[in-house]
């Protein structure tokens, strides 16, 4: 038989108490257990420890994110912002409601940025997104008036964060955000080609029947149609790629159309989602929660993203392009200088010049 549920009773006047009486007995109580660990093990962090993540545009990028980012328990707090208030909201609700799920995170959301204070990091996938056919480049003017309204925004209520850009033309937009929120370059920095290097290892790793994660290669440069795979340094255990496709008895010419197509594949992802989908959604969303992992959580991994080029490979112009950099708390902890091949140079240092085209027109007065 079900045992009746007894009202509580306070243990000193032995009076019974309310269920208001109750509630405010047990907060007071929960509250003096603030600052110091509980009887059964440290439980949660402190609230200095509280990692903040805040996701500005609710499309179809920033939502990936967000979902990876909570499936993954990258963050504590989740904010999300953006300027269309009943999606905003929608979106907000869908995902608090896996709740049961899902890693413990609190989920905000609001159109005002003051939802965004005290974030450890943001993440800007806000804007225009490319049409079908339609290049990366040519969303620079819509994308970069976007930027000078929400950059000082973020930038005001969260001062110390660590800004992570994937909105495109992404290498544009990481040096506008660090020219107009004034961080250190550090703090600033492009998904870049962390995705094109994902779709690298995949293909390679097709071809090779070989896990990606075994895949070591990468794409430097520019996120997009003009990124630079680096055959020269790509690896299998240790074997250089090039040297792994020869012992499978394959003659010159057909590692050389191997590794054009590969790459032709790569650039031409991106067009092809976007043909068959309309937007491409899912890679970018573990990619950007990789990066965010590797930051908050302080992991020092390397990964290819976009960075202040100025100084590293000779490098004068103040350009943000993507090289193998290691991250950790704070944002960009250094930048692996790889050996690059005369020709992968040479395409590295065109996509310095196309960045410096494009950064010349622009107007970054807010
Ligand atoms: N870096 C990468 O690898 C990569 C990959 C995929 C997409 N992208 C880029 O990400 C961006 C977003 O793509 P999407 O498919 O999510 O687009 P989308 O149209 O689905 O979403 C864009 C969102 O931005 C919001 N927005 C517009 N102006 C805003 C403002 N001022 N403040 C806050 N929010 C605002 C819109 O309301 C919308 O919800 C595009 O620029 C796209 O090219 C980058």
């Amino acid at each position: 038989m079900a045992e009746k549920a007894q009202a509580p009773v306070d243990t000193k006047s032995g009076k019974t108490l309310t269920v208001a009486d109750f509630r405010s007995k047990l907060f007071a109580a929960l509250d003096q257990t603030k600052g110091r660990d509980l009887a059964v093990g440290n439980v949660g962090p402190s609230s200095s420890a509280v990692r903040k993540v805040t996701v500005v545009g609710v499309g179809n990028v920033g939502m990936a994110c967000a979902q990876t980012m909570l499936t993954e328990g990258v963050c504590d707090e989740l904010a999300l912002v953006d300027v269309i208030p009943d999606k905003l909201k929608g979106e907000m609700l869908d995902l608090q409601h896996a709740a049961a799920f899902l890693p413990r995170v609190k989920i905000v959301a609001d159109s005002d940025y003051a939802i965004s204070a005290n974030s450890d990091l943001c993440v800007i996938t806000a804007g225009a997104r490319q049409r079908e056919g339609e290049s990366r480049l040519s969303l620079v003017g819509r994308n970069v008036q976007l930027f000078k309204a929400i950059i000082p925004k973020l930038v005001n209520a969260s001062p110390n964060a660590v800004l992570l850009v994937v909105s495109n033309p992404v290498d544009i937009l990481t040096y506008v955000a660090w020219k107009i929120s004034g961080f250190p370059a550090h703090r600033v920095i492009g998904s870049g080609t962390n995705l094109d290097s994902s779709r690298f290892r995949f293909l390679l790793g097709q071809i090779l029947d070989i896990n990606a994660h075994n895949v070591h290669a990468y794409i430097v440069g520019e996120h997009g149609d003009n990124s630079v795979p680096l055959w020269s340094s790509a690896m299998i255990a240790g074997v250089p790629l090039v040297k792994y496709l020869k012992d499978q008895s394959l003659d010159t010419s057909a590692v050389e159309e191997i590794l054009e197509n590969v790459h032709r594949q790569v650039v031409q992802s991106a067009y092809e989602i976007i043909k068959l989908k309309g937007y491409t959604s899912w890679a970018i969303g573990y990619s950007v929660s990789g990066l965010v992992k590797s930051i908050l959580r302080n992991q020092h991994r390397i990964h290819p993203v976009s960075v202040l080029c100025k100084g590293l490979h000779g490098i004068k112009e103040e350009v943000f392009l993507s090289l193998p950099a290691k991250l950790g708390l704070g944002g960009v902890m250094g930048v692996v200088q790889q050996t690059l091949e005369p020709k992968e140079k040479e395409k590295f240092i065109q996509a310095v010049k196309t960045m410096q085209d494009i950064q010349k027109h622009l107007d970054l007065k807010v």
